[in-house]
C-alpha cells in the first residue's frame, strides 16, 4: 500500500482557526489539514484521541498536531492537555507544535537574527513590549543566551509580574522589569543597552529616534512592527542589517523571512516522527540550523 497521507490537525483557540497556519502548512508538506476552531482545554480530548486511535504506530508519524490561536495562554493550555492525552508508551503519539499568535516563530527568528550578528552572553538587552507573548519569549531565548534583559512595560507591575514567570522558568536568567511610559523612563531604560527588540503592538511607535540616537553603547535595533509607523523610528520594516546612524537595524519583514523559514521546517519535522514537542526551544533550536 502507498504511504500514507500526511495529516495536521490544526487546532485554533480563536472561532476561525488561522488562514496564515494553514496555508503554511500545506506549503510546508502537509497533504490535508483538518481544521477545528475554537477549540478549547475541555474540548480537545475527542480530537486527539480521534488521531491517536485509528492509524496504527507505525503510520502515525503521518499524522501531527499544530496547536495556534490568538490568545497565546489558552492555546498553552491546550496544548498541555493534548500532551497528556497522548500515549507515547504504546506508541500512540503524534508530534505537537505550539506556535499561538506566531510568538514562538517570531522570538525564534527576532533572537537568532541578532546573534548571527551580536554576542548576547553578557549584553544588556532592552525589550520593548516586553510583556506581550512575543516580547516575553525573546526575553526568555536572549537570557538563555546569557544577556542581563530588562523587560519593558507601560506600567512597572505588569513588568515586575512578567520578570517573576520567567525567573521561575529560567532561575539563573538575569532580568529587570523597567517602566517606559515616558519618554525620560524610555531614555533611562536604554542607557548602556546593546540590543533594543521593538515587540510593541502592531501600528505603534514604541521608540522615537531622538532617544537612541547618539546613544553611544547601542549596536542593533530588531523591529518586529510591520504596520506603519514602525515601532522604532528609523528602523525600515526591510532593513536586514543596515547601519543607520552606527546602529545595525532589522525590520520586520526581513525577520518575518526567517520566521517564515523556521514555521516551514517545523512543519515538515512534525512528520518525520511521532514523539516530537516543539516549542520556544525546540524552534530555536531549528532555527539555527536553518
Ligand atoms: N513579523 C512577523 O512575522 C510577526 C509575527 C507575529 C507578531 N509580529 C509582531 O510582533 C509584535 C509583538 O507581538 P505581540 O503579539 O507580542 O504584541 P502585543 O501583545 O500586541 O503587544 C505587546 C505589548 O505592547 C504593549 N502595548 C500595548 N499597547 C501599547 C501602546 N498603545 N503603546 C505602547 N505599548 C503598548 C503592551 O505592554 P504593556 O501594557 O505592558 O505596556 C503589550 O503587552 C507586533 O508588532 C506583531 O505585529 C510579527
Amino acid at each position: 500500500m502507498s504511504e500514507k497521507r500526511r495529516i495536521l490537525l490544526q487546532l485554533d483557540t480563536d472561532a476561525q482557526p488561522s488562514t496564515f497556519d494553514s496555508i503554511v502548512a500545506l506549503d510546508a508538506g502537509a497533504d490535508v489539514l483538518l481544521r477545528y476552531g475554537g477549540v478549547r482545554p475541555e474540548t480537545v480530548v475527542p480530537l486527539v484521541h480521534g488521531a491517536i486511535f485509528t492509524r496504527g504506530p507505525k503510520d502515525l508519524p503521518h499524522t501531527a498536531i499544530f496547536i495556534g490561536g490568538s490568545d497565546v495562554a489558552l492555546a498553552e493550555q491546550v496544548r498541555d492537555v493534548v500532551r497528556k492525552t497522548l500515549l507515547p508508551q504504546w506508541g500512540l503519539s503524534v508530534s505537537v507544535m505550539l506556535d499561538a499568535n506566531g510568538s514562538n516563530t517570531t522570538a525564534a527568528a527576532a533572537v537568532r537574527t541578532v546573534l548571527a550578528h551580536q554576542e548576547l552572553s553578557g549584553a544588556s538587552v532592552l525589550v520593548l513590549g516586553g510583556t506581550g507573548p512575543v516580547g516575553q519569549r525573546i526575553a526568555y531565548l536572549a537570557a538563555q543566551q546569557g544577556a542581563q534583559v530588562r523587560i519593558a512595560s507601560r506600567q512597572l507591575s505588569k513588568a515586575q509580574e512578567k520578570v517573576a514567570r520567567l525567573q521561575a522558568r529560567l532561575p539563573h536568567g538575569r532580568f529587570l522589569a523597567t517602566q517606559t511610559a515616558s519618554e525620560s523612563a524610555l531614555r533611562e531604560a536604554l542607557r548602556e543597552c546593546q540590543v533594543v527588540f521593538g515587540s510593541g503592538p502592531a501600528g505603534v511607535r514604541v521608540l522615537p529616534k531622538a532617544l537612541w540616537l547618539g546613544q553611544s553603547s547601542l549596536r542593533i535595533l530588531l523591529d518586529l512592527n510591520a504596520v506603519p509607523p514602525s515601532g522604532i523610528e528609523g528602523v525600515e520594516p526591510t532593513d536586514n542589517g543596515v547601519l543607520r546612524d552606527d546602529v545595525r537595524c532589522f525590520g520586520a519583514i526581513a525577520v518575518g523571512a526567517l520566521k517564515m523559514k523556521i514555521h516551514k521546517a517545523a512543519i515538515a519535522q512534525l512528520f518525520t516522527r511521532s514523539d516530537l514537542h516543539l516549542d520556544i526551544e525546540e524552534l530555536f533550536s531549528l532555527s539555527a540550523t536553518l
